[in-house]
């Protein structure tokens, strides 16, 4: 069997990517192993999933560190030392900084809650409701330098109904979520994804 491709997997709260993920991974529909799961929270959700699973897990918090730079060397640091060779932003609620993406080029992915380049930042689903989109859904994509620019890998559209509320649309799309994060991911550890400027194309 192939060498299972090592994730690192980075988190802020209730982790139900982080989830589904490791279902993925459980069912064998991902071949994949988290080496590493890394919280800036320490009341994340996400960590008793951890826990549950028997998955090694570190927690940093924001205020430990003088400034982003330290913050984002130690997660360099352990993500190195754990041999990770994809980094999962998996609702890790911070932008990282330049020399975090430096250290894993094309290697780090993330997952946004709206069909970008529509609606980026903080609350994509409320962003999209008050706008009154008819259309939503959900993006994984590389991450650059900039917040929800880097190419995209894989989306998924959804309705926006007329009585949607912001959460009624994010439960809509957090399905569509937990099905093509651990899809990309594969295609990612089958060699199957090219970035080329700002396209990513998949391999046959
Ligand atoms: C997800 O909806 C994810 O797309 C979003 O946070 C949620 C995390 O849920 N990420 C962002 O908004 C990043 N800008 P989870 O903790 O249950 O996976």
């Amino acid at each position: 069997m192939a060498d299972l491709l090592k994730l690192g997997v980075l988190i802020s709260g209730n982790g139900s990517n982080l989830q589904s993920i490791i279902d993925h991974i459980e069912k064998g529909s991902l071949q994949a192993v988290i080496k590493i799961i890394i919280s800036n929270n320490p009341d994340a959700y996400g960590l008793s999933r951890a826990k549950k699973h028997g998955i090694p897990f570190v927690v940093l918090k924001n205020g430990n560190f003088k400034n982003k730079e330290d913050f984002d060397a130690e997660l360099v640091r352990i993500l190195k030392d754990n041999g990770v060779e994809l980094v999962i932003l998996a609702g890790f609620m911070r932008i990282i900084s330049p020399d975090f993406i430096k250290a894993f080029s094309g290697k780090i992915m993330n997952i946004h809650p709206a069909l970008l380049p529509s609606f980026p930042g903080l609350h994509g689903q409320r962003q999209a409701v008050e706008y009154g989109v008819k259309f939503s859904g959900c993006t994984v994509h590389f991450v650059n330098e900039g917040v929800d620019t880097g190419p995209i890998i894989i989306q998924s559209a959804v309705p926006v109904l007329d009585d949607d509320t912001e959460d009624t649309l994010a439960a809509r799309i957090l399905k569509e979520e937990h099905r093509i994060y651990p899809q990309a991911i594969q295609l990612f550890a089958d060699g199957k994804l090219e970035i080329k400027g700002r396209k990513v194309r998949i391999k046959n």
